[in-house]
């Protein structure tokens, strides 16, 4: 297969490319597009051969369940058994956002889409060309981000190319995405919501709209459905190792720095602030994943709150899961 990679304005889409998409999808094709967070593989989440093809592109086990994107909280009550309170105010306060909400799913939403699972992970994308393609489509569209299982996940539709090529007919190549990091999960199935995933909205944001403190994540959200079965997470091809706190980066090593001085020609200096730095962070992975360099070593940021996604990722990127 031919994979195109079509340029769109990410502020002012070109009706008639977002058209194209959008009938590739209504098809029963996937298309990998923008989100304000990372590029996304999408497809009709109401079509199981559609929401098929997605898992085999990515080589992502059955049992791992998609996020549904949605145009707003209308179309996301259509999806649920159920649309509580928290959920409403939620929603009020972050869509369209990077915040993804598990709920109850109705019988109409695909087994396949949800990993088996009887809940959907739902989210409004805020992104200008991924909102045109869901009014195009008028369909909800599954999406996980759009690389192979366990790598990488892609900010540029380069990114994307590099893993999926042959694999998709059509990537929506709108530049960088202004965010960086998948969105924050919050499962809003149990007496207490709890973080699923963190992300760029944090519990705090949470607690402030809803008046109770989150549940934290108790390991990788992978952990929670399977249990164990996938160690290694949007991680890089070269090995990754986090430095000990008194450690210098090898010169020879690719290195991600915050205090510590770089001393080597893949040292690169992050920014200090975690906005910025999510931003940075799977673009600057990516680079040093395609210079030649022995291993990636990277400066842990603080344990604070600010913090909690960008060390969530890194942890994951080096295969650990504490
Ligand atoms: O920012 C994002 O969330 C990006 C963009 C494309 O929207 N999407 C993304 O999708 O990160 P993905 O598939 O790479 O990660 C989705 C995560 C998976 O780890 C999956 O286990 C979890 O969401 N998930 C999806 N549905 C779930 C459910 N019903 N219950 C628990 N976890 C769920
Ligand atoms: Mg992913």
């Amino acid at each position: 297969m031919r994979t195109e990679l079509a340029q769109v304005d990410p502020d002012n889409p070109d009706p008639l490319i977002i058209e194209r998409a959008a009938n590739l999808i209504l098809a029963g094709e996937v298309v990998a597009f923008p989100t304000e967070t990372v590029y996304g593989l999408g497809a009709n989440a109401l079509n199981p051969t559609a929401v098929e093809k997605i898992f085999a592109a990515k080589g992502r086990p059955s049992f791992n369940p998609l996020i549904v994107h949605v145009l707003d909280e209308f179309s996301a009550i259509q999806l649920c058994t159920e649309w509580p309170t928290p959920a409403h105010l939620l929603v009020h306060a972050f869509w369209p956002g990077p915040l993804s909400i598990v709920l109850p799913k109705l019988d109409l939403v695909p087994s396949i889409t949800t990993g088996g699972l009887q809940t959907v992970a739902l989210r409004s994308p805020s992104n200008a060309v991924a909102r045109e393609l869901l009014v195009a489509t008028k369909v909800p569209i599954a999406a996980p981000s759009a690389n192979r299982s366990t790598l990488l996940s892609p900010t540029t539709a380069q990114h994307v190319a590099s893993q999926l090529d042959g694999i998709v007919p059509l990537v929506l190549d709108a530049g960088q995405t202004t965010g960086g990091i998948e969105s924050t999960i919050l499962d809003l199935t149990a007496e207490y919501p709890r973080i699923l995933r963190p992300g760029p909205v944090t519990p705090t944001d949470i607690e402030a709209v809803i008046g109770v403190a989150p549940e934290l994540p108790r390991g990788p959200v992978e952990q929670i459905t399977a249990p164990g079965m996938m160690e290694v997470h949007y991680a890089p091809r070269t090995r990754l190792r986090i430095l000990k706190p008194d450690e210098s980066p090898p010169p020879s090593s690719g290195a991600m720095l915050l205090g510590k001085s770089p001393c080597g020609a893949q040292h690169i200096q992050m920014p200090n602030e975690p906005a910025e730095y999510a931003r940075l962070l799977y673009a600057t992975l990516h680079k040093l994943d395609q210079a030649v360099v022995p291993e990636i070593v990277v400066e842990f940021p603080p344990d604070t709150p600010a913090w909690s996604a960008i060390r969530d990722r890194l942890r994951r990127a080096s295969g650990k899961q504490v």
